[in-house]
């Protein structure tokens, strides 16, 4: 047999490549630059980690500025602080992306709030189906009542995806209906700020005691969250500069962490593919060029091959010139003559104009009616979003 080497064989570029990986929910010591946030939801808890009142906060911010996780962090260390001022805190985490119903997210906050009193209540089964929100709620009613718990705060992840009011409404009566002796609270998040005017109508005066914002990361702090998972790589692989060129990259296109750490965990793949030793800043130009492909490819799956020669076309055409607006019929001769080398009937020229026009519509391309010269009748052009490298290289292995 041939020696293909090991298949397995990773490189030397990651030590432990779950810290770079969407999804992991690091500890409050990993969390950078978010203290004020933290201070304002630490002093929401405040009360409960001595037994009061929680207050409730509504949290706003853009996609990974940090909302979920600031929020389970803190809930965490609340309930750690608790217990060792002697007093019963609990909590649940509900994503409502994932429990989007009344009844999903009621069950969901049970289960969360069972798991977490793990052990010091009764084990009971709670029913998957055949049971209603509401019961579901006095079932959390229960629970609080058997692990004597004083202060029980909700999170509601995404909170805009809930399909009713009813859980947010019982949670801010839950007491003075006589059904809770806990003292409850709620943490509403929520990625739209549209949302806002939304939820004020939605819920009472008692569940909005403070409003926090979450504003997106600028260069330096996604420097220092980017920093702090450098022991995902072998000692000494990054480049000097690789860190702070992500950390500037994805501040300026949109501050959103989730995504700086996954250009930096691209970065290191491609490296590793390349079985180069070192990740460079080359790697981290690769990887962002990556990542727009895909979302190119994302945006043209599904469409025709057709489509895509037009597509194509434009982009020789943008190559191949150093203009970057061509006109209808320059772009139906340069389609043709793709048509051609793949041995596809060419469409007709209204066919295809029709088609350039559906694509500005979907966002792949930009046109625009421009006033000809002297003399000459008005005609509309056709421009690409992106670079003629990443319309290629998305259609050429797609
Ligand atoms: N301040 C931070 N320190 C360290 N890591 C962070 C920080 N903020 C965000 N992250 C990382 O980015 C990921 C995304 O953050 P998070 O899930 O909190 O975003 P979000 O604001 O809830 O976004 P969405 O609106 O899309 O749910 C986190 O899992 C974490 O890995
Ligand atoms: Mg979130």
């Amino acid at each position: 047999m041939a020696n293909r080497g090991d298949i397995f064989e990773t490189g030397e570029i990651f030590r432990d490549r779950q810290l770079v990986r969407v999804g992991h929910v690091p500890d409050l010591d990993r969390v950078v630059g978010r203290d004020d946030e933290i201070d304002a939801i630490g002093s929401a808890l405040a009360p409960a980690v001595r037994g009061g009142p929680p207050e409730t906060t509504i949290i706003y911010g853009k996609t990974g500025t940090g909302k979920s996780l600031v929020a389970r962090c803190v809930t965490r260390e609340a309930k750690h602080r608790s217990a060792e001022n002697g007093h019963i805190f609990a909590y649940a985490y509900v994503d409502c992306s994932d429990y989007g119903t009344e009844t999903q997210a009621s069950r969901q906050m049970a289960r969360e709030l069972q798991t977490g009193l793990d052990g010091t209540v009764e084990e009971r089964s709670i029913p998957r189906k055949g049971i209603s929100a509401a019961d579901y709620r006095d079932i959390t009613w229960e629970l609080l009542a058997e692990g004597d718990v004083q202060s029980f705060v909700v999170v509601l992840d995404e909170v805009d995806k809930l399909d009713g009011d009813d859980l947010l409404r019982s949670l801010s009566r839950a007491r003075e209906s006589g059904k809770v002796e806990a003292l409850i609270g709620a943490i509403c998040i929520s990625n739209k700020i549209e949302y806002r005017d939304r939820l004020s109508e939605r819920v009472d005066s008692s569940l909005q005691d403070n409003e926090l914002v979450f504003d997106p990361y600028d260069a330096t702090q996604l420097e220092a969250i980017l920093s702090r998972r450098r022991d995902a790589f072998v000692d000494d692989v990054l480049d000097d500069g690789v860190i702070p060129k992500t950390a500037a990259l994805a501040a300026r296109e949109h501050g959103d962490a989730r995504k700086a750490i996954d250009m930096l965990y691209e970065a290191g793949r491609l490296a590793e593919k390349e079985r180069a030793n070192r990740v460079t800043e080359t790697h981290v130009d690769a990887a962002v060029e990556r990542a727009e492909i895909n979302r190119f490819q994302k945006l043209i799956s599904g469409q025709t091959p057709h489509v895509k020669h037009i597509l194509r076309a434009l982009a020789l055409l943008t190559e191949q010139t150093d203009r970057r607006n061509f006109r209808t019929a320059e772009v139906y001769d340069a389609y043709q003559r793709i048509a051609d080398q793949v041995d596809a009937n060419p469409l007709s020229y209204d066919r295809v104009q029709r088609l350039l026009r559906e694509q500005a519509f979907l966002g792949v391309t930009e046109s625009e009616h421009t006033g000809g010269g002297h003399g000459e009748g008005s005609y509309r052009v056709h421009r690409l979003l992106r670079s003629p490298e990443v319309v290629t290289k998305g259609l050429d292995d797609h």
